[in-house]
């Protein structure tokens, strides 16, 4: 025997750990027909059972009469007198030492049954045996009981001596797992402080978890953590693949079993405790054999609990769940840490997100590009699939901008205020709506977002200043709810964003209202800065469309004394030439006439099948809507604007209406000012020109009476002289020089007799007596006096008449001293000979019917500085001219009610033109 002994006890120093120890030496045994318990001290008082290696039916026996299974047996040592003995003495003690101590434990533990209980212990078989206490590094550990039916002392001796063996087997490789488990716990500490630089709570938890369960051996764990509410411990890591933990057990209420035993236990080893119910069944199904309970705990609060199970039937020592505990401590710490950091972060988030909304707030200066930014900001602040926010418009909410897809939304479709409608309902009762999709009623967008997969919905009322600006709508797919925080997010950001719209509106009112300030301003210059008529109208209509926002503005005035509006200017430059030939009748079916007939404003939101615009005018400019206003001064219309939009149709407001309806009045004035202006220009001009032919009258009149009493004075000696001369030629019969001076004054006299003539020609008061003439005979009468000037200076004189019954009511003796006067010009204008040509015929002149006469030469004509000055009295560029010839022309044809013109071509002949009214007046 002892040498079989010898050869187990070196299968039991090849153990590692102190269980395998144990195992090692009962596996021998039990071949050498030895049973072994192995009782360990678990206190100063109390004995556990370390390994036991009995036959079946025995350990069945024995189970039952201890009512568990052996593996919780938990003696006194008070209750084992023997072994009590054995340790005191430091003694093995043989024979029925070991059966003694169990029949009376089995007696008291259930002694309604003791005799049949005594014989079971008694039938187990282990009779006979040695009682060995273990000393290992000198202190009492415990004691194997190693029994055999045929047990003999010398055996005893030999199983002594074994036990020894095993003793000394155990102080080594409990020193070496003492080491180990040193090592692993430093390992574990270190690895849970270098894990906590990881600030993700979603991978810090089960790497804690992970460590925490590699440092106390276990196969599988879990971490629940207490809830805000601390009613029930949420499973926050589960390691090592434990599938009833994630379908069943992620939440436990806090008085559920485990909840319980949690609050109310330290770490604790439950083995697969009954306490634990369901719980422990079910974990067991899963292979879980043994379980440690370690709660975690915060500041001295408790936080949650840390739970380790092995897969194998190695219950957790003492030892471990202490370290379990400094784990758990360490674990506490890092929950903690991460909380702390995560919370930070999400408030800095938060604070980055509304801080990033209230200075879009500051500097948004329009709408839409605001609506835009905030729904990136949103979309990126908060992890949704779609988004989309809201404006109210009238009573109810229009799509002002979209992220995402998903939604359902579009432009067209606005949404009533209806608490049908998920953003209606938020609109209505002011207050964040959150929902599942899934329960919410078919109407209101719910079908078609779940149709895209999203089942989560949130709506957070806009409000700002007290007022329901709109709503900011978010969705999320099936497996991710909105969290309180996330919904406390929403609601911070829709607070900026109702401000932020809201500046936003104000400031795009206020630059609205300044723009139209300062169209106003510029009309009014444009106005005031100009009379000229065109002008202002192409500005103004200009301005107004501008004003209105619209597309073309056209101004109609009306006709004086008629009920017809003429088109006179189009803001659009294409327009302008088709415009001005528009004419519309004040009683026709037209926005402008019907302004004009009403003297207010006519708005034509569409104009298709409306009956009060003009369809030719719709159609040219292609208006799709209207607004005509009058053009009223002193209340009295003279003309209409007509604004259109190309574009759509659209509702022109009573603000739109009122400031186009200031332009035109400003318009309306500048018009009538304009008007007036010109009146008065034309007056004034006509004042000039009566003035200045008052001026030459009184001249001439002054010129003609100085020239009578000249022209009297001097004919009297002038007929002394002729007399003279006359008495002298018949008197002195002269010859020679004699006879040539006297010719000479006779010619010169002569010429004096002329000019006086003429003279008394332009001073005589010219009225004509008026008869109907033949104008041939006439022109005949001219030509005939002039030929013996004509005929020396090689000049032929044509007379054309293709009417030769042409009649005219003239005084033909000064007629036919003009023509003569013409003719004779003509003839000294020619002195190397040369045509000229006398012509009558009729022609139609400012609706009268005149005749024409034309005398034309072919001499050098007249220049155009000399062209001023030849019908003034006295100009003339010849040696013996007086200068009268052209002016008693002049005087003769004004006599007659007719005008006298040159028109002489340069580098042609002269050409003077007659025309005398044929009618008698
Ligand atoms: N047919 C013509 N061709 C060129 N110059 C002309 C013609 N008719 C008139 N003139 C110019 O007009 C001037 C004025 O003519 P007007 O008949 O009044 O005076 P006059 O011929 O110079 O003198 P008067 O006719 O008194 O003898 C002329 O001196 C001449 O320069
Ligand atoms: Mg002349």
């Amino acid at each position: 025997l002892l040498a079989e002994l010898s050869s187990v006890a070196l299968q039991v120093q090849r153990a590692r750990t102190p269980r395998e120890v144990l195992w090692a030496a009962a596996e021998g045994l039990r071949e050498l027909g030895m049973n072994l318990a192995a009782l360990r001290l678990a206190g100063p008082d109390e004995l556990v059972v370390e390994c036991l290696s009995l036959d079946e039916g025995s350990l069945r026996a024995l189970e039952s009469v201890f009512g568990a299974p052996w593996r919780s047996w938990r003696f006194a040592l008070a209750d084992l007198p023997m072994s009590s003995r054995a340790l005191a003495e430091r003694r093995n003690l043989f024979d029925r030492a070991v059966v003694e101590d169990l029949v009376r434990i089995a007696r008291r533990s259930s002694s309604s049954r003791a005799a049949q209980a005594e014989e079971q212990v008694l039938r187990s078989g282990l009779q006979r045996g040695v009682l060995c206490p273990l000393f290992v590094h000198g202190q009492p550990w415990g004691f194997l009981d190693i029994a055999s039916a045929t047990l003999t002392a010398s055996d005893a001796a030999a199983v002594g001596l074994f036990a020894s063996k095993v003793a000394s087997a155990l102080e080594v490789t409990s020193t070496i797992a003492e080491l180990e488990r040193k090592n692993r716990e430093l390992a574990a500490i270190q690895e849970l402080a270098e894990a906590g630089s990881e600030t993700d709570f979603e991978l810090l938890l089960p790497e804690l978890l992970r460590i925490a369960c590699g440092a106390v051996r276990s196969d599988a764990g879990a971490l629940y953590l207490l809830d805000g509410n601390r009613a029930q411990f949420i499973l926050a890591a589960d390691h090592g693949g434990i599938a009833a933990l994630r379908s069943k057990h992620s939440v436990l209420p806090i008085g559920s079993p485990i909840g319980r035993a949690a609050l109310t236990l330290e770490s604790t080893a439950l083995g697969t405790s009954p306490l634990l119910a369901d719980f422990s069944r079910e974990l067991a199904a899963e292979g879980i054999c043994e379980m440690a309970l370690v709660p975690l705990h915060i500041k001295g609060r408790l936080a949650g609990t840390l739970n380790l199970a092995r897969c194998r039937p190695e219950p957790f020592s003492e030892d471990e769940l202490r370290f379990a505990s400094q784990l758990s401590g360490q674990v506490a710490i890092q929950v903690e840490n991460a909380r702390l950091y995560s919370d930070t972060s999400r408030r800095v988030k938060l604070l980055t997100v509304l801080f990033g909304l209230s200075r879009m707030g500051a500097e948004a200066l329009e709408v839409a590009p605001l609506v835009e930014r905030v729904l990136d900001k949103v979309s990126e602040a908060v992890p949704v699939e779609a988004v989309a926010l809201h404006l109210l418009e009238g009573d109810c909410l229009r799509l002002a901008g979209e992220r995402g897809e998903g939604g359902g939304w579009d432009k067209e479709t606005a949404i009533p205020l209806d608490r049908q409608m998920l953003c209606g309902r938020a609109a209505i009762e002011r207050r964040t709506q959150v929902v599942d999709l899934s329960l919410w009623p078919e109407r209101g967008g719910g079908e078609l977002a779940r149709s895209r997969g999203m089942m989560h919905a949130a709506s957070v009322p806009l409000v700002a200043s007290d007022r329901l600006i709109g709503t900011l709508c978010v969705l999320r797919r099936a497996d991710r709810a909105f969290v309180d925080e996330e919904i406390g997010l929403l609601e911070s950001s829709a607070a900026q964003i109702s401000l932020a719209i809201e500046r936003a509106r104000l400031f795009e009112r206020e630059r609205k209202r300044v723009e139209e300030l300062q169209l106003f301003l510029e009309v009014g210059r444009v106005i005031t800065a100009s009379l000229d008529l065109e002008l202002i109208l192409e500005s103004s209509a200009a301005s107004m469309a501008r004003m209105a926002e619209a597309t073309h503005a056209f101004v109609l005035l009306q006709e004086p004394c008629k009920r017809v509006l003429r088109g006179v200017v189009a803001s659009a430059p294409e327009h302008r030439d088709h415009f001005r030939t528009v004419r519309l009748s004040l009683d026709a079916a037209s926005a402008a006439a019907l302004a004009v007939r009403t003297r207010a404003p006519v708005r034509v939101a569409d104009t298709k099948g409306s009956n009060l615009v003009c369809r030719e005018l719709v159609e040219s400019y292609s208006q799709k809507s209207v607004l005509a206003l009058p053009l009223l001064v002193r209340g009295e219309p003279i003309g209409a604007v007509l604004i259109g939009d190309a574009r759509w149709p659209r509702a022109w407001s009573e603000a739109q209406s009122d400031r186009a309806m200031a332009v035109a009045r400003q318009v309306a004035v500048s018009v009538a000012n304009a008007r007036l202006y010109e009146d008065l220009k034309r007056s004034y001009d006509q004042l000039a020109r009566a003035q200045e032919e008052l001026v030459k009258r009184e001249r001439l009149a002054a010129l003609g009476e100085l020239s009578a009493v000249v022209a009297h004075e001097v004919r009297n000696p002038l007929g002394v002289i002729f007399n003279s001369l006359g008495s002298l030629r018949r008197v002195l019969h002269p010859s020679g020089d004699a006879a040539m001076l006297l010719d000479i004054v006779g010619e010169e006299a002569d010429r004096l007799n002329r000019i006086v003539g003429e003279l008394l020609d332009f001073a005589r008061p010219s009225d004509p007596a008026l008869q109907l003439e033949p104008l041939l005979e006439v022109l005949g009468a001219a030509a005939e006096a002039a030929a013996p000037i004509a005929e020396p200076a090689g000049v032929q004189i044509k007379i054309e008449a293709p009417e030769p019954s042409l009649r005219a009511p003239v005084d033909a003796h000064m007629l036919r001293q003009a023509l003569l006067n013409l003719i004779i010009n003509a003839i000294q204008a020619m002195p190397k000979g040369g045509t000229v040509a006398v012509a009558a015929s009729t022609e139609e002149h400012q609706g009268r019917r005149l005749a024409r006469i034309e005398v034309s030469d072919t001499g050098a004509g007249i220049s155009p500085d000399l062209a001023g000055r030849i019908f003034q009295p006295f100009f003339t560029t010849k040696a013996s001219g007086t200068g009268l010839g052209l002016t008693v022309v002049k005087r003769t044809v004004e006599a007659h009610r007719g005008e006298l013109d040159l028109e002489s071509p340069p580098g042609r002949g002269a050409r003077f033109v007659l025309r005398l009214p044929l009618e008698q007046r």
